[in-house]
């Protein structure tokens, strides 16, 4: 089994925007991270922020915040079957977050444009574990936001993962533009994919007799993750969340982050953010989510 994790080196570095292309709802920023590991594992994440104007007119900076990332790739490179968004550098590693506006922070790193200064710390936290086990079939599930680490997931995973997509419409869906290899789509508006929602799509595919021992991976909404959490369960399918809550720090010192689970509390940040849903009685937790 790969290791889920690879470290950060120590402190924050700057990092270049390359590029930024708007995506539906959301953004897409590339970040050429020059002094990185080039190795984050699907699933970990990065604490980013603006090195100008974070904190608004009131110049009083925000914390940091989280971003799982969406894809890397060798700096001046395009992974195999993925969309070229453009690159100009020629070392480190690019970086490629999907972020959605929804307040302050993210809204001032989605105005970001080539150019300009972040701050990045990480790689960040615990990734999925993609054991290399024959007979599996892996099913993994996105929703909203909660895509972006699926499609490094899906990259890695490779054409045996089954990808299944939920949006609130037609707009969020675009997001699923960013595999390489085709998605099963739900929105919440029936405007594109099925009318449905995301966990309808699992069900079907888990409950569809296909060969192999399902495995799920999944990340999305609180509410999402407990469907596919109990879904699983019911089952008896093994299943790997990435989970979200407030993140102050990133990197366990500021226990903001804390999740319960049947084997205690643990931090979000180091501990996770991908669980297994074994270890939760459920996802909807005090704190989870955004
Ligand atoms: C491990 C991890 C990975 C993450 N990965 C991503 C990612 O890849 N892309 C991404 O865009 N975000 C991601 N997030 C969420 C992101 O960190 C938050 O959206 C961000 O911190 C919000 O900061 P803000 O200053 O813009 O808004 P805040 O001021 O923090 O929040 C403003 C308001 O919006 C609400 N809110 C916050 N986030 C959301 C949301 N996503 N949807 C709906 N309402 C929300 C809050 O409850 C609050 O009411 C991740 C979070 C974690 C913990
Ligand atoms: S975000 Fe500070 S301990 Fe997890």
């Amino acid at each position: 089994m790969s290791e889920p994790r690879t470290r950060a080196p120590f402190g924050r570095r700057l990092a270049r925007v390359e590029s930024k292309v708007e995506l539906g709802a959301y953004a897409l920023l590339t970040v050429a991270d020059r002094a990185g590991p080039a190795g984050p594992r699907p699933g970990q994440f990065y604490m980013l922020a603006a090195a100008e104007r974070w904190g608004g007119d009131g110049e009083r900076p925000y914390l940091p915040r989280a971003f799982s990332y969406a894809r890397v790739r060798p700096a001046g490179g395009v992974g195999d079957g993925a969309p070229d968004f453009g690159s100009t550098v020629d070392s480190g590693c690019m970086l490629e977050f999907l972020l959605e506006a929804v307040g302050p922070g993210t809204r001032r790193l989605a105005e970001l444009e080539p150019g300009d200064a972040v701050w990045l710390t990480g790689p960040l936290g615990v990734g999925f574990r993609i054991g290399a086990r024959p007979g599996v079939r892996r099913l993994l599930v996105g929703g909203g936001i909660g895509t972006a680490p699926i499609v490094c997931l899906s990259d890695d995973v490779g054409e045996g993962g089954e990808v299944l997509l939920g949006f609130r419409s037609g707009r969020h869906a675009r997001a699923a533009e960013l595999f390489g290899t085709p998605a099963d789509l739900a929105t919440d508006d029936g405007s594109v994919g099925r009318h449905a929602l995301v966990t309808e799509l699992l069900r079907e595919r888990l409950d569809d007799g296909g060969s192999g021992t399902p495995e799920v991976y999944a990340c999305g909404p609180p509410p999402m993750l407990e469907a596919v959490r109990a879904i699983c369960a019911e089952r008896d399918v093994g299943a790997q969340l990435a989970l979200e809550s407030g993140m102050a720090c990133g990197f366990g010192a500021c226990f903001g982050c804390v999740a319960p689970t049947r084997r205690g509390y643990v931090r979000l940040c180091v501990d996770g953010p991908v669980l297994d849903a074994s270890d939760l009685d459920t996802a909807l937790f005090a704190g989870a989510g955004h």
